[in-house]
């Protein structure tokens, strides 16, 4: 079955279960501080997960495009990747368990026809320090469900992953693992998880490859074993605690279901194929580097080149077509990661640099575009294609320069072993990745201290940590008081900007933390002083006129109808949520939203009242990012 078949059947099984299909939010987390990518289906969705109402209602599905970049080194093996679609339902606060697993289980043995004998499942063991109860209820449920296919699925007692190695499969189906196995938030474990933070007891689906135990990975196999033998391909989060300030955990207002399964995961059980790079979106990938390279995907010595290039590549794709671009900093430092590494690959396999912007990775860019067409049109779109073309062509051209230089500082450097601080300078200063002075020294037969190198590394790290801390990390920095005073007045400056410059200002990025409040706009020429104290007047009467600040749902056309700001070329859902600043007074002849003073498309959260964000708006820098966009950072004094 292909991703396509897979994704559409498990949207539609989930539609005729009263779920509402919702689109993909984009790579890029849009408020959320926590991390810098989307990396499961429940991220963009957490303050309904936390009891707001949702404009679609309760019972939601969809597959998210996602990312994990500390995945990154992890990739190469049969089953990693950094991008990923993770297929998702939830209930907020509607069905629970006996709903929620026989679904799965039906959509799995039914729709895509696994065999149910191959499925596995496992469940929390309950975890008396944080007083939360062994769930047994989604063990019986497991029951009665095998019961269903003919099989006696007996329930037996793991505890840690540690202890499954000795214990074995325990002629078990139906496996209780401790919290690092089956909890589930964001954080981890219920130890590591911060106040507010929701999570719980979860329950997961492997399925068997059948493949013999190697006991490299421990004695004894058991579903979480590392061995290849099982393959998770699903997990159904409870999540119906909350962590509070005394550290003890609460019940959530709503108990929901948070349930994310791997879309290429799936596709490998039901390929019965655990290699995830042989699903249908990487074959003509495959075949491509193939005959670029004249090397084999089978060949052990290049497998893992193959899946790294393949890999990030899809990866590098979906970023640049939600908007990053290569850079030295967080997320397109990313980005930039990506495509340089997919670069190394490249030249491990023999591949020398192209002479025309047609080359081996900018081809697989483009195969992968087309594979995924009919899901991710944003993807074939003519204008973003080219964009995606040319950024990964000008990321690859500049790399390939880096390594010739540093090719060349390597040979002037190196004459022998090579000491830890010569590798340090080599990647620091000239960009030349470890891994190829590793390979070069490993080929020359020269010995290379790599733990000199991880020292001055970690040195190195330390120091920019320390630098970045301050650096805030999504669209908002947090839900405080004074970053959401700064957010409202965020809208107010927008609007502003479009009084005093013109209606072809539109927001082009955003950035808000406790102190300030930053926007990239669009809008060629610098501002005059008179412009920038004619926007800070207009914002500062706002603040004095103490105008109502108010979330509306609306139909996705009635918003746009009524000039909602939105972010161009997102995708919204058929119902969105609107905040609008003003006016005092509305009533049914002066509706709200014809005299609104600002009008966004806008999850928020939002004062209540201008009047709220007190205090003076003072814009402090306004200068050029880019062509065409300029940047604004404010404060309120
Ligand atoms: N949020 C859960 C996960 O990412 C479903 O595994």
């Amino acid at each position: 079955m292909t991703l396509n078949d897979i994704r559409s059947k498990y949207l539609a099984f989930f539609k005729a279960q009263g779920h509402v299909v919702i689109p993909s939010a984009p790579v890029v987390p849009e408020n959320d501080p926590t991390t810098l990518f989307t990396g499961s289906g429940m991220q963009p969705l957490v303050p309904y997960l936390l009891g707001k109402d949702h404009p679609s209602g309760k019972r939601l599905v969809n597959s998210q495009k996602s990312f994990r970049a500390m995945d990154i080194e992890e990739v190469g093996d049969n089953r990693h990747t950094t991008f990923f679609e993770m297929l998702g339902n939830w209930s907020l606060g509607d069905y629970f368990k006996k709903e929620q697993l026989p679904w799965f289980f039906e959509f799995l043995t039914k729709e895509i026809g696994l065999d149910p004998e191959k499925l596995y499942v496992t469940v929390f063991i309950g975890d008396e320090k944080n007083n939360v109860p062994r769930d047994t209820e989604s063990a019986v449920i497991w029951k009665e469900i095998f019961s269903t296919v003919g099989i006696d699925a007996k329930d037996v007692l793991v505890g840690s992953e540690e202890e499954g190695y000795k214990k074995g499969m325990q002629g078990g189906r139906i496996f209780f693992y401790d919290a690092k196995k089956n909890w589930w938030s964001r954080a981890g474990v219920p130890e590591n998880m911060p106040v507010g933070e929701p999570g719980g007891p979860d329950s997961e689906v492997f399925y068997d490859f059948g493949l013999p135990h190697d006991t490299k990975f421990g004695n004894e196999c058991h579903p979480n074993c590392d061995c290849g033998r099982f393959l998770e391909i699903g997990n159904s989060v409870f999540m119906q605690y909350i962590k509070k300030k005394d550290g003890t955990f609460g019940l959530l207002p709503k108990q929901n279901v948070d349930f994310g399964g791997g879309l290429e995961r799936i596709a490998a059980a039901s390929n019965n194929d655990p290699d995830v790079f042989k699903t249908d979106v990487f074959e003509n990938v495959i075949s491509l580097l193939e005959r670029f390279s004249g090397k084999s995907y089978s060949d052990a010595r290049y497998i893992r080149s193959f899946r790294i290039i393949a890999d990030h590549i899809r990866a590098a794709t979906f970023m640049l077509a939600d908007g990053i671009r290569p850079s030295n900093t967080e997320r397109g430092y990313v980005l930039r990661r990506l495509i340089r590494r997919a670069v190394q690959h490249a030249n491990k396999l023999g591949v020398a640099e192209s002479a025309s912007d047609e080359s081996m990775l900018v081809k697989c860019a483009t195969l992968f575009t087309e594979n995924y067409s009919e899901p991710y049109p944003e993807l074939n779109d003519e204008r973003e294609w080219s964009n995606i073309k040319d950024e990964i062509w000008k990321e690859e051209k500049q790399f390939w320069h880096t390594l010739e230089q540093g090719m060349r500082e390597f040979e002037r450097m190196v004459s022998g072993d090579i000491t830890g601080e010569q590798a340090y300078v080599l990647f620091t200063s000239y960009g030349f990745p470890f891994e190829m002075t590793f390979e070069i020294a490993k080929e020359r037969g020269h010995a290379i201290d790599e733990a000199g190198f991880r020292e001055y590394m970690k040195k190195h790290q330390e120091l920019s940590r320390a630098s970045s801390e301050q650096k805030f990390k999504g669209g908002l920095a947090d839900h405080s008081e004074k970053t959401t005073r700064l957010h409202t007045t965020h809208h107010l400056l927008l609007k502003a900007l479009q009084v005093v410059l013109g209606g072809h200002v539109k927001q082009r990025g955003s950035n808000i933390t406790q102190e300030r409040l930053r926007i990239d706009f669009s809008h060629t020429a610098k501002m005059t002083p008179e412009q920038i104290s004619e926007v800070e007047n207009i914002v500062n009467e706002k603040i004095r006129e103490q105008l109502p600040v108010t979330r509306s749902i609306l139909p996705k056309d009635r918003a746009e109808q009524l000039g909602a700001e939105h972010e161009f070329g997102a995708k919204y859902p058929d119902m969105v949520s609107v905040y609008s600043v003003g006016p005092k007074d509305a009533t049914l002849e002066k509706p709200q939203f014809e005299q609104a003073f600002s009008l966004e498309f806008c999850g928020g959260p939002h004062v209540e009242n201008t009047g709220d964000i007190v205090g003076s708006f003072k814009i402090q820098k306004e200068e050029a990012v880019a062509a065409g966009v300029r940047r604004i950072k404010a404060t309120i004094q």
